[in-house]
């Protein structure tokens, strides 16, 4: 059975991986993450402390570990606090992943790292994996740069880019668009939600078998791995209103030039997925599918 150590696994990608291994028994699995362990269950799989800023941390915990592949989910995600704090976003989505990168090359570890449709300037999604980037804010140019790092490291590697991740799990550094929508719209708070901007939101659960089939199928090269349904953040919206009969007339339909923030957002992304789909078997789930998995794991958490 392969080992899989998987960076960043207290955020929402991590734990779906860790939920996913301790399910199905299909790997072992060293989850690590920067401090104490948030999921919340401790057997079934080691924890082991790693800040992907610390090398000499993480090249013992590899090595201690020996695992067949790394899934690197750990990375600065959020857009904003990216562009406000540029020097902390390039040393964790481009110095941490040559570190890890290099290590994974000189033990022969299988090297899978996230990346985003942030890479591309939206000016003509869906884009499919030989697409030119060009990425519009500092958040995308640092995970171009990483992307960059891992196509030149001498690792046996895989890129997985994904959209706009959705799900819920123990003790979320940060949430989501769905979570935000609901939870606005419950306590009807009045939202803006912009109309010309439009992605292929992705549940959690998908990326994370994505990730895994990647390791199984011993893949090499770019995935795209994403919702199957293009649609605007105003849709998105809506469609999470519907679902769980929300009130949508405290949604205010705005364009991106009026939202006012910090980083700029490409237009139109969305993926071509036939590649993960043909190769490694990849089945994406539709955005309704997604919101009935989500609803009975929000059922489940409250009883
Ligand atoms: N979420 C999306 O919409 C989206 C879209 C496109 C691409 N992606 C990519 O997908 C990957 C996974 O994203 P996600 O949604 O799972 O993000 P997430 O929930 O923000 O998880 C990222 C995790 O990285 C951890 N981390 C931050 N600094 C660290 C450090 N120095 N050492 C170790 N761990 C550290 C965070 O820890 P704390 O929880 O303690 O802060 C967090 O748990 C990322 O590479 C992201 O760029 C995500």
């Amino acid at each position: 059975m392969k080992t899989i150590l998987v960076t960043g696994s207290n955020g929402l990608l991590g734990q779906k991986i860790t939920e996913h291994i301790l399910r199905t028994k299909q790997f072992n699995l060293i989850a690590t993450s920067k401090g104490a362990n948030r999921y919340p269950v401790q057997e079934g799989y080691t924890y082991a402390e790693m800040d992907i800023l610390n090398p000499e941390q993480a090249l013992e915990v590899i090595q201690k570990f020996k695992p067949d592949a790394i899934i690197h989910t750990a990375a600065m995600t959020n857009v904003d606090t990216s562009h406000t704090q540029p020097e902390l976003a390039t040393r964790l989505n481009v110095l941490a992943v040559k570190t890890l990168v290099d290590i994974a090359a000189s033990e022969n570890i299988q090297f899978i790292h996230l990346s985003t449709d942030f890479i591309f300037d939206g000016a003509d999604g869906p884009y499919d994996e030989e697409a030119e980037a060009n990425p519009l804010s500092h958040y995308g140019k640092t995970k171009l740069e990483g992307e960059l790092v891992v196509k030149n490291s001498a690792a046996h590697w895989v890129i997985i880019r994904t959209i706009l991740v959705y799900g819920i799990v123990s003790d979320m550094s940060r949430s989501n668009i769905v979570l935000w929508a609901k939870g606005a719209l419950e306590s009807n708070r009045p939202i803006n939600v912009v109309n010309d901007q439009w992605r292929m939101p992705t549940l959690a659960e998908d990326l994370a078998e994505g990730c895994l089939l990647a390791v199984e199928k011993g893949a090499q090269g770019i995935f795209n791995i994403s919702g199957k349904d293009m649609m605007s953040v105003s849709e998105l919206v809506a469609e999470v209103a519907d679902y769980w009969k929300l009130d949508k007339s405290m949604m205010n339909e705005i364009s991106s030039a009026s939202l006012n923030q910090a980083a700029k957002r490409p237009v139109k992304t969305g993926f071509i997925l036939d590649k993960a789909i043909n190769e490694l078997g990849y089945q994406p789930r539709s955005f309704q599918e997604g919101l009935v998995i989500l609803d009975q794991q929000l059922k489940d958490t409250l009883l």
